[in-house]
């Protein structure tokens, strides 16, 4: 037994503690400490001979035993359990699952953000997991992109204030509350800036356009504790993002002072060998990922081996090794997990997991979260009236789909093979029927599906035995679903059409090569809208889709990214108004998958803004949102035009609102830097602010905005402020149409 040992002793400083381990470790320990192993297999194997410092994908039975299993080992170096709770706990039976990132973005709100953080951490440190792979930090990209949804959308502002609160939210007042977890910054960086859509391909980014829109999130994280960065998968320049020097120690650990710990992602460290070819083997891969500055390497069992075979070979020194392996067991120190693992604690599971004040966030989360897009004045329903009300669609009564991905049956897992209990979500059609008036009738047609699997053609694992996942083909339309469609929208007053994506179109590996309503689900649209009954579109899906006109025509359409659990409730409450619609989008909606990619802040500079045959303006713009009244906005004016660089813009706005119901408008702040020694972009969120304006009343929304925020990244790579002409736009949204703008100058 080792009790007593400098390394157990809790008063010793942290650095004397970690000395005295590192020197009891023999080698293949210390490799071990470094590898994060996928626990679904043999997890008393990984520990007993592989000798892990960290394992993911834990079932609950299976942390139980990495527990006794690490009690059994020479040194009793505690595990650090990771897993993806990105948006709840994605594998713990019945734990909260909110929306997707994607769709909690759409409240705008950095301080729900935080409490969402909170909630998650409070729910995943009772399961005796200490750390979650969350927030996603990447800027949405290409919508083809399979993970689009996994972000805050496309604007590196909204992205930064969002990531940051999640953050805090997670790691609450630090390492040592027992309910804080480790936040996780992924994937570092521009792993969304991909060609064409295809995940994880390499990157065309100059460390100019890195520094200008990709990292300014990234930075704010580590800026703000987060204390651990997952790294992307790509390479930027022909270099993987695990052996990118220059971003890993000078920019991430040297410029920004990370401290933290730096996990790979999926055998980055295998994939410079088998996929990016870039490495001759595993004792190549590994010192080129150790030396650049790796922690923890996921899922690379060969880096075992590789790793020992590298000092063999004099491609590493075991001094290397005890560098990266000191700063996670720092990590481990500052939980405190040598004193107290944190293991799974029945009786906090019981008392927190799905907890109704977590239910009541994320009810809350799931109101903001949706999207009125378009509205020709059939809702609010009537709130008392009956009504027979179809509600069709393959999306309509799909818990999988309306949870998104990484949320129990998503395919990461085995253990949840049906996914959360059915029971703890309220779909589209449980909410209609929870909340129908009395009196109506509610007929409910799947109308059409989605997709069709059949296996990879190319077989069924990839070279790293990784298993491919199956092949989505567009289902055909069906003539009875269709024509059981048909017949209820006939016999409606109102058709509710609940389309979108499913699982098999979304997530890592699963890109789409188009953007269009799959399988039959156009032809589903098209035959409701031909019965001529005013329809409600909802857009439940991952990300933007490219919409066909008997959707646009529609009276009205609601977008819903992957609700979460209470979505189908919130949906159901705002099509009768018993809430306002807030929610304002994140990112931009293309009209045709030709356009991508199509964020709002474009770099200037092209002939013209129009294809020969089809405008770039988006289907619908990034900020756009509608409630269920209006708001004019009106005099903005700034107090000082002329400023210096220290100085703060002092502006105002007025909102007018101008119907019969109260709204929540988010005033968004862009700034537009007329004359720029590089080209930039047109338009820049730098600020938001939230207001609630009842009917008929008249606000003036004050805007501050620091001079420093004005920034813009010259050809040398520094951020600066260049002193010149400006415009502050002011607005509901970044459409032209939507903002006013003043000119203010920097002196
Ligand atoms: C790969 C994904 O890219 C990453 O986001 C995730 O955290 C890890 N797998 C672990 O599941």
């Amino acid at each position: 037994m080792t009790i007593g040992l400098p390394y157990q002793e809790p008063t010793l400083p942290i650095g004397e503690r970690i000395a005295d381990l590192i020197a009891r470790m023999t080698l293949a320990e210390k490799v071990g400490q470094m590898l994060q192993l996928d626990a679904r297999q043999d997890v008393a194997g990984l520990i007993e001979h592989y000798h892990v410092g960290s394992i993911l994908h834990t079932s609950p039975a299976d942390m139980l035993v990495a527990a006794r299993c690490v009690q059994q080992t020479r040194l009793r170096i505690p595990l650090l359990t990771a897993d993806d709770c990105i948006h709840g706990h994605s594998f713990w039976p019945g734990a909260t699952i909110f929306p997707t990132q994607l769709g909690m973005a759409c409240s705008w709100d950095p301080a729900l953000m935080q409490r969402v953080g909170r909630v998650v951490a409070t729910e995943v440190a009772a399961t005796g997991l200490h750390w979650t792979f969350s927030p996603v930090l990447c800027i949405a990209r290409d919508l083809r992109w399979g993970r689009v949804g996994e972000t805050f959308g496309e604007d590196p502002q909204l992205i930064g204030d969002l990531g940051v609160a999640m953050i805090q939210g997670y790691q609450g007042d630090g390492l040592a509350d027992p309910t804080a977890i480790l936040a996780c910054a992924k994937h570092f960086a521009g792993y969304s800036e991909t060609q064409g859509g295809r995940d994880a391909s390499e990157a065309d980014l100059s460390p100019r356009k890195l520094r200008a829109w990709f990292l300014p999130p990234f930075e704010r994280a580590a800026r703000a504790g987060c204390r651990s960065f997952m790294l992307g998968y790509q390479s930027i320049d022909g270099v993987p993002i695990t052996a990118n020097e220059w971003l890993l120690k000078d920019v991430l650990k040297g410029e920004w002072g990370f401290t933290g710990t730096l996990v790979t992602d999926w055998d980055n460290v295998g994939r410079m060998v088998w996929e990016q070819k870039t490495q001759p083997d595993h004792a190549c891969a590994a010192a080129v990922a150790v030396k650049a500055g790796n922690d923890l390497v996921m899922t690379t069992p060969g880096f075992f081996d590789g790793a020992q075979e590298a000092i063999r070979r004099g491609l590493l020194t075991e001094a290397d090794l005890d560098q990266a392996v000191a700063r996670v067991l720092r990590l481990k120190f500052e939980l405190g997990l040598f004193e107290n693992p944190r293991l799974p604690d029945p009786a906090r599971q019981a008392a927190v997991i799905g907890a109704p004040a977590h239910t009541a966030l994320n009810h809350e989360v799931a109101r903001r979260s949706l999207v009125l897009l378009r509205n020709d004045g059939l809702l609010p329903l009537p709130a008392t009236r009956p009504l027979r009300i179809a509600v069709v669609g393959p999306n309509a009564d799909d818990p999988h789909a309306q949870l998104g991905d990484w949320a129990g049956a998503s395919g990461q897992i085995d253990w949840m093979p049906d996914g959360h209990p059915r029971a703890l979500t309220c779909t589209v059609l449980d909410g209609l029927r929870a909340l129908a008036p009395a009196g109506s009738s509610i007929v409910h047609a799947r109308g059409a599906d989605i997709a069709v699997m059949a296996p990879d053609p190319d077989g069924t694992t990839f070279p790293d035995g990784q298993p491919r996942p199956w092949v989505a083909r567009p289902a055909s339309a069906d003539a009875p679903l269709l024509a059981q469609a048909v017949a209820a929208a006939q016999a409606s007053d109102v058709v509710v059409a609940v389309v979108g994506d499913s699982i098999a179109l979304v997530g890592e590996s699963r890109s789409t090569a188009t953007l269009e309503l799959f399988g039959a689900q156009i032809a589903l649209l098209d035959a409701l809208a031909a019965t001529g009954k005013p329809m409600v579109v909802v857009l439940l899906s991952s990300k933007p889709l490219v919409l066909p006109p008997s959707a646009l025509q529609a009276a009205a359409i609601v977008c819903a990214f992957n609700p979460g659990m209470r979505g189908g409730l919130a949906l159901a409450e705002l099509l009768w108004g018993h809430i306002e619609p807030s929610g304002r989008l994140p990112i931009s909606f293309a009209r045709h998958a030709g356009q991508l990619p199509i964020y709002y802040n474009q770099i200037n500079g092209q002939h013209g803004h129009r294809y020969a045959d089809l405008s770039q303006e988006p289907q619908f713009a990034f900020g756009e949102g509608l409630s269920y009244t209006t708001i004019v906005c009106s005099d903005l004016s700034i107090a000082q035009p002329e400023c210096g660089l220290g100085d703060t813009l002092r502006a105002r706005i007025t909102l007018a609102n101008t119907g019969s119901r109260p709204a929540l408008e988010t005033v968004q702040v862009y700034v537009r830097d007329l004359v720029t020694s590089v080209t930039w972009a047109c338009l820049e969120l730098k600020a938001y602010r939230q207001v609630w304006v009842e009917p008929g009343q008249r606000v003036v929304v004050p805007v501050d905005l620091p001079v420093s925020d004005c920034t813009l990244v010259n050809a040398r790579g520094q951020r600066v402020v260049e002193p010149g002409e400006f415009e502050l736009l002011v607005g509901t949204s970044s459409r032209p149409r939507d903002l006013l703008a003043a000119r203010f100058s920097v002196r």
